[in-house]
């Protein structure tokens, strides 16, 4: 029987409670098809900086490194900065690991309310691939004269012809795999050295995608596009920071963050990839039971597919489905009354 070694890493706030649902589910879905699930579970978290001075263990990076996929709750709370926790737990991994692909599915689901007006069930469906590890998340810059009315930061964004093209190829392959169309998202009218770089790039490489139709667009109208015309992309591609913005913005057309899906792809297997939402820790709703797990199971069913089981995907993402369209059991975040056990209970009966 093959067996799969997962990293759990459950995290801050709500991330701890989202991440048993997603378990729950694939165990249901090992025990149907036959394959074995391992799970080795840390307690990473700002509750373990205030402890212990740091996120994750010197060696954590090296305790990761055998496991055939990580599973990622949320990183973040109040009474730890942001920049120390996520620097300190989730942006290592992804680096370490070369995830360098984000890649975040959009689906507005029949029964689920959008608050765009004409964002129709079905209609809506494409995927935010986010380039994860350069770009405007860089640690060239620096702070001087703290203190001083003359304080300043700067910080520089880094792109590189080897890291903007490979995530550019794989998106280019994804959109030629759906026989679709690839939206690019710069701003090149404004920012006058990466973003006509990355242009150039995305010129070049669709001249070995002929059948891809692709189009680029200035991120500011896209955002707009997203909310007027959200039917109308398939695949969308953009750096680091505009990818993170556009994938929230997406989740909220679809109709909550609680659903959005992620999966950090490592494409080559050298290291393993990490599935999570797209959603953070939420710490005005954690600890009430309230969360919606739909965000972490859908990630867990992009860590089965990556792991080679698409048939067991397919059945989560179906169930998901036949959740929203055929119940009315729903969790806050969608308009109900439902507890984070309730609609995952409801979700495994319709497995
Ligand atoms: P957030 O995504 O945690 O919350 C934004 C809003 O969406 C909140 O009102 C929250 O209640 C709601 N929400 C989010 N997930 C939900 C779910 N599953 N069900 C129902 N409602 C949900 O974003 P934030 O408030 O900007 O960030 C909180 C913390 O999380 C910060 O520390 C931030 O840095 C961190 N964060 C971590 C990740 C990650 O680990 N990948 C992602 C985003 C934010
Ligand atoms: C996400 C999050 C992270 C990001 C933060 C918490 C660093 O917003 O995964 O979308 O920007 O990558
Ligand atoms: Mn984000």
């Amino acid at each position: 029987m093959t067996n799969h070694r997962i990293a759990l890493i459950p995290g801050d706030g709500i991330g701890a409670e989202v991440l048993p649902p997603a378990r729950q589910v694939l165990d249901v879905l090992g025990r149907r098809h036959g394959f074995g699930l391992t799970y080795t579970s840390y307690d990473w978290s700002c509750e373990r900086y205030l402890r212990d001075g740091a996120m994750m263990p010197e060696d954590g990076l090296d305790l990761l490194r055998d496991e055939d996929a990580i599973l990622l709750g949320a990183v973040g709370y109040p009474g730890v900065p942001d920049h120390v926790s996520l620097w300190g737990l989730l942006i290592p991994i992804r680096r370490a690991f070369r995830q360098y692909v984000n890649l975040r599915p959009v689906r507005v689901f029949e029964g689920v309310e959008s608050p765009v007006r004409g964002a129709r069930p079905g209609a809506v469906d494409f995927v935010v691939v986010r380039e994860n590890v350069e770009g405007e998340y860089s640690e060239v810059g620096g702070r001087l004269n703290r203190g001083f009315p003359d304080e300043m930061a700067v910080q520089e964004a880094v792109f590189t012809r080897a890291g903007v093209t490979r995530v550019l190829d794989h998106a280019f392959e994804l959109a030629a795999r759906r026989g679709g169309r690839l939206t690019s998202a710069t701003k090149s009218n404004g920012i006058v050295h990466t973003m006509p770089f990355w242009d150039e790039l995305v010129a070049e490489r669709a001249a070995r995608f002929p059948r891809v139709d692709w189009e680029q667009e200035h991120i500011d109208a896209l955002a707009a596009k997203f909310v007027l015309a959200p039917e109308s992309f398939d695949v969308v591609v953009a750096s680091n920071l505009f990818g993170d913005i556009l994938s929230d913005l997406a989740a909220a057309v679809a109709g909550s963050i609680g659903i959005a899906p992620a999966a950090n792809l490592n494409p080559e297997r050298d290291f393993p990839s990490m599935f999570e939402p797209v959603h953070g820790s939420a710490p005005d709703i954690a600890g009430k039971g309230i969360a919606n797990p739909l965000g972490a199971i859908w990630s867990a069913a992009l860590m089965l597919d990556h792991l080679g089981h698409p048939e067991a995907a397919k059945e989560v993402t179906d169930a998901i489905a036949a959740l929203l369209a055929k119940t009315e059991v729903r969790t806050r975040d969608l308009g109900g009354t439902a507890t984070t056990a309730e609609f995952t209970e409801k979700l495994i009966e319709l497995l």
